[in-house]
């Protein structure tokens, strides 16, 4: 699935400064809502949010057996799958989180019927009925299958029916039960399943249809003010199972023949094409749809969806059906016609590069109004939240556009990798996700070949999750299979490092092979495993084979040897070389040279490293050239260099590190920028600025180098080395915006961007067009949301007479959509509750959700702690703020200097309300805790991070575990970072601010 948080690139800089106030509105807030869902669950027949503890006793004489460890196991509370509270008997496989390979399921007969109104206790509920067909692969007399939250209804006996396909005599079913902890149905046999044998298994039973974003779950939304129900589901990670019985891990893959049964005026949707639609029996006012058995797939993969959606359709080139659906109102106006129109070329692009066909007859893609992640690659029927489907060219920024184009490439990018394809096992869910979140960039790029997508991933992918990867509490990209396996420990998995590191190693990877023979390799991984399951060292086979096929590329080791180093050991290494020895060594990078790295490493922290290079003086004598670092130190590199001559390594900044050059080379680089930018690359300009950041935060070069890399910005008029410059320093902005720093801070930021700013208004004739490229429209964002946070009066009057002119007459807005989001910001921090309350208006009535997610970003930019705190209050009201965007707001909050304490205050007296209503299995507390940290600096906000820490042990933290850990190893690092460099800051700043 596509990464859930979308992180405003416009916004990161903009410091507003404020106060501090109190939260107990809030806490009351949170107080209300937790006793209203307690209420729904007690009051429900389905019991969905309470404990499912059913359990059968067999009327048989024959067994004696009570059920008292069913009762023990399962808890009537709520607890959290992380925190089991009984101790169970581990030996027991149904007190195992993973399944035991006795029984191999073959087909499921799934049919479910969503009621899209309340029922008499006002509850959402949904029945079904399955049937299972497996075959027993070791004699076992019990059956474990995964069910969550489920009722079950079968009327005669047990919860379910069992019978052998060959027509002898199952074994009786003795007693069925249901364990919480790990999420099964057991039942019992009076004897042995025979090897060998098929049998299948019958069950009914009901489950709430919630709007709790996993499973089968319902999502609203409005239209005519009439209030609109989906039926919807969301699988992935372990949810198939609170839809229906099944065995729920990646590798079970079965065939799937899914009915649903639904209102006749709704349309029904699923992976495959219907076999036809016909009035239910029963009930003439339902249709029951039946649709075609899947191939052979994982569960998590499934997706069903009931709704009164409308869409827009084409056909690829080779022939696929290509449909987009959304709410109709949004089809009508249009807002999936991008969708639909880079749709085809990305198929065709993929099927191309895999060098095999789309595996299905259709793709659906749909935007539903709540969802959890970015958007999930349910194969044939792909899902996503409205900002990353839909686009409208009035309202969107060309930001949303490529957001859409590149969450469409991520999602089909799977529907060979991953799902035609799986992994055997979450633990390498880096393999999928990685290489799903590097090809996506060039999936895109084919769609939209002028945008330089490609170039992006530097900053997106390599740079992001560096800052995380560079910490001592990282961990490596590849876990052992069996240190995941509880639902709060795969859904931990979901991080940067998956995503992120995994697009870079694989990139890296890519590029030391070359595009065309990655492909070939790749093509045999999928020919060879179509249909079936694999582990990473199975596409290492099969690019070792590609390479060992030719003779053109030279590598240092084999394919599996250089690659375990980055993916078995985590961190990535810095790269030191001194240009007058010519000696050129590694060594782990870590951004806190103190940190203790407790995780030892069968490589010893060591690479085996490709290293593009650029030597260079004047461009026409320049020279490129291609190296391997595999041992600690090479003595016998040839990179002495003479007296005009530089050296830059990483060129293209294809490969996974950093790079540190002697004092000499260093100004070197500095004296070539300074007089003529263009004989280094954009990419390696934005490199030498942003790696020498964080080598001064590591202390490996002074803070004052990295600054000085930052003089040569007034000459730069691109996207990239604006970009790493603004990011850079926006750790700077973090660690002093609230101390004397900040004036001459902002006064040299002022002098730097003015040039740039005065750039765009006369390439835009004062602000009347937009800029050609991708990039440049980025930069102009930048440009204008830097020049207004540093002061620059023209900025001011700019954004606010723009927003003025808004709030005279609001239904025709005179902002263009790309400027949008720093203008609204910018403006409402310059107002007060008139900018804010016309935002918030704007907000409540806006149809299309780009627009709504600016603004909802915006109204966190307020200068008025009550505004602010009044605001926090709504994020947990989902009448005002949908429950998908609570933790992306809050984090809003935080990242505004006045609205942190706000947030840390609100979040550390209400930590079990929260992790108790928003808990179980969402990636947000991550994110939570790592936005609401991210300025502490003081032992003061130590010391309270650790008693939050303390406080809340029997609560847990979750899947907010491991920011926890990382952000104690951050504050620390911040607190000493900031007492060794303060000075020196205050003083760079001050001289080069004139
Ligand atoms: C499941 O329910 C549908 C609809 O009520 C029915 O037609 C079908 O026969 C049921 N299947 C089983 C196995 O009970
Ligand atoms: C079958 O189960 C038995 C007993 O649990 C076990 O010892 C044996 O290794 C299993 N065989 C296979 C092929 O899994």
């Amino acid at each position: 699935m596509a990464k859930g948080f979308y992180i405003s690139k416009t916004l990161g800089i903009l410091g507003i400064l404020l106060g501090v106030a109190a939260v107990c509105t809030i806490i009351a807030l949170s107080v209300v809502y937790a006793q209203e869902k307690n209420k729904n669950a007690e009051n429900s027949a389905v019991a969905p949010t309470s404990a499912t503890t059913t359990s059968t006793t067999t009327t048989s004489a024959t067994t004696t057996s009570t059920t008292t460890t069913s009762t023990a196991t399962t808890s009537t509370t709520t607890t959290s799958t992380a925190t089991p509270t009984i101790p169970a008997d581990e030996s027991k496989p149904w007190n195992q989180y993973r399944l035991p390979k006795t029984l191999i399921p073959d087909s499921y007969q799934v049919t479910l019927r969503p009621y899209l109104t309340p029922n008499e206790q006002g509850l959402y509920i949904f029945e079904g009925n399955s049937t299972v067909h497996f075959t027993c692969n070791n004699a076992t007399d019990v059956i474990i299958i995964h069910s969550k939250k489920l009722n079950y209804t079968l009327k005669a006996g047990h919860m379910v029916a069992l019978r052998a396909l060959d027509g002898s005599q199952a074994p009786a079913i003795t007693k069925t039960e249901l364990v919480e902890r790990t999420e099964y149905l057991v039942v019992h046999l009076g004897g042995s399943l025979t090897k060998g044998n098929q049998y299948a298994m019958e069950s009914q039973f009901q489950g709430e249809l919630a709007d709790d974003l996993a499973g089968f779950y319902r999502s609203e939304y409005m239209e005519d003010g009439i209030k609109k129900v989906v039926a919807t589901t969301q699988m992935q990670a372990p949810d198939a199972r609170k839809s229906f019985p099944c065995f729920d891990e990646p590798a079970m893959k079965a065939i799937f023949n899914i009915t649903l049964i639904h209102p006749s005026n709704f349309t029904a949707l699923s992976n495959m094409l219907p076999k036809g639609s016909s009035p239910f029996q029963e009930d003439p006012s339902w249709n029951i749809t039946e649709f075609h058995p899947t191939p052979k797939m994982s569960t998590y993969l499934l997706a069903y969806i009931v709704s009164e959606f409308k869409y827009v359709e084409d056909v690829s080139p080779n022939n696929v059906q290509i449909r987009i659906w959304a709410r109709p109102s949004a089809i009508e106006e249009g807002h999936g016609a991008y969708a639909l129109s880079v749709t085809g070329p990305i198929l065709s692009f993929f099927a191309q590069h895999y060098d095999t066909p789309y595996p299905l007859e259709k793709s659906d893609q749909i935007a539903l109004p709540d969802f959890n992640a970015g958007a999930m690659e349910n194969w044939g029927l792909v899902t996503y939240r409205e900002n990353a489907l839909l686009y409208d060219p009035k309202s969107s920024s060309i930001g949303n556009k490529e957001r859409v184009v590149t969450v469409i490439a991520h999602e089909l990018a799977h529907q060979w990798f991953g799902n035609l394809v799986t992994v055997a096992w979450w633990n390498d869910l880096w393999l999928n996700e990685g290489f799903a979140s590097y090809v996506e960039y060039l999936g895109a790029d084919s769609a939209e070949p002028n945008w330089n997508l490609t170039d992006l991933i530097v900053q997106n992918e390599v740079y992001r999750v560096m800052a995380v990867d560079a910490l001592a509490s990282s961990h490596p990209l590849s876990s052992p299979a069996d240190e995941v396996n509880t639902p709060a420990q795969i859904s931990e998995l979901f991080d940067s490092i998956t995503y992120s590191k995994g697009a870079s190693v694989l990139r890296m990877l890519s590029s030391f092979l070359t595009e065309d023979l990655f492909k070939k390799g790749l093509s045999s991984y999928l020919h060879a495993f179509e249909y079936s399951n694999t582990v990473y060292l199975d596409l290492w086979e099969h690019l070792q084979k590609a390479v060992d096929n030719q003779t053109e590329i030279e590598l240092p080791a084999n394919v599996s040897t250089i690659m375990d180093r980055w993916i078995l050991q985590m961190g990535f290494p810095v790269i030191t070389l001194n240009t007058t020895t010519g000696d050129i060594s590694q060594e782990h990078f870590l951004l806190d040279p103190q940190s203790n790295v407790t995780r030892p490493s069968e490589f010893n922290y060591t690479w085996i490293v490709p290293i593009p290079y650029l030597k260079g003086g004047t461009q026409q004598d320049q020279k490129l050239g291609n190296y391997w670092l595999d041992t600690q130190k090479d003595q016998n590199a040839s990179f002495q260099t003479s007296e005009d001559e530089w050296v830059l390594l990483n060129l293209g900044v294809t490969g996974y590190y950093q790079v540190n050059y002697d004092d000499n080379n260093w100004k070197k680089i500095q004296k070539q920028l300074q007089t003529d930018l263009s004989a280094i690359p954009a990419i390696n300009r934005a490199q030498i600025i942003h790696d020498s950041f964080d080598l001064a935060s590591a202390q490996k070069v002074p803070i004052t180098l990295a600054l000085d890399n930052t003089l040569f910005l007034q000459n730069e008029t691109e996207y990239m080395p604006w970009e790493a410059a603004l990011s850079s320093l926006s750790y700077f902005q973090l660690m002093f915006d609230r101390s004397e720093v900040y004036g001459p801070m902002k006064s040299y930021l002022r002098k730097q961007v003015t040039p740039l700013f005065e750039h765009f208004k006369d390439t835009t004739s004062n602000w009347t067009n937009i800029p050609e490229t991708l990039m440049e429209q980025y930069n102009e964002v930048n440009a204008i949301s830097t020049a207004c946070s540093s002061g620059l009066k023209e900025c001011k009057d700019l954004v606010s007479g723009l927003y003025s002119q808004w709030m005279s007459n609001s239904t025709n807005n005179p902002i263009h959509p790309n400027l949008r989001s720093t203008v609204y910001c910018n403006a409402i921090s310059f107002g007060g509750v008139e900018e804010w309350n016309f935002a918030w208006d704007q907000f409540r009535n806006a149809t299309l959700v780009n627009e709504a997610d600016k603004l909802r970003t915006a109204l966190a930019c307020s200068k008025d702690v009550w505004i602010l705190n009044r605001y926090l209050s709504y994020t947990l009201n989902p009448d005002y703020i949908r429950r998908q965007d609570a933790t992306s707001t809050i984090i809003s909050i935080a990242s505004n200097v006045a609205g942190q304490p706000l947030v840390w205050d609100f979040v550390r007296s209400n930590w079990k309300t929260l992790f108790e209503n928003y808990g179980g299995g969402s990636f947000s507390f991550a994110n939570l805790i790592q936005g609401v940290t991210r300025r502490f600096s003081t032992e003061f906000e130590l010391q309270q991070l650790e008693r939050f820490q303390e406080e809340n042990k029997d609560t847990g933290f979750g899947s907010g575990t491991r920011a926890l850990e990382q952000a104690l190893e951050k504050t620390k690092a911040n607190i000493k970072w900031v007492k060794e460099n303060k000075e020196v800051v205050l003083q760079w700043f001050t001289q080069n601010s004139q």
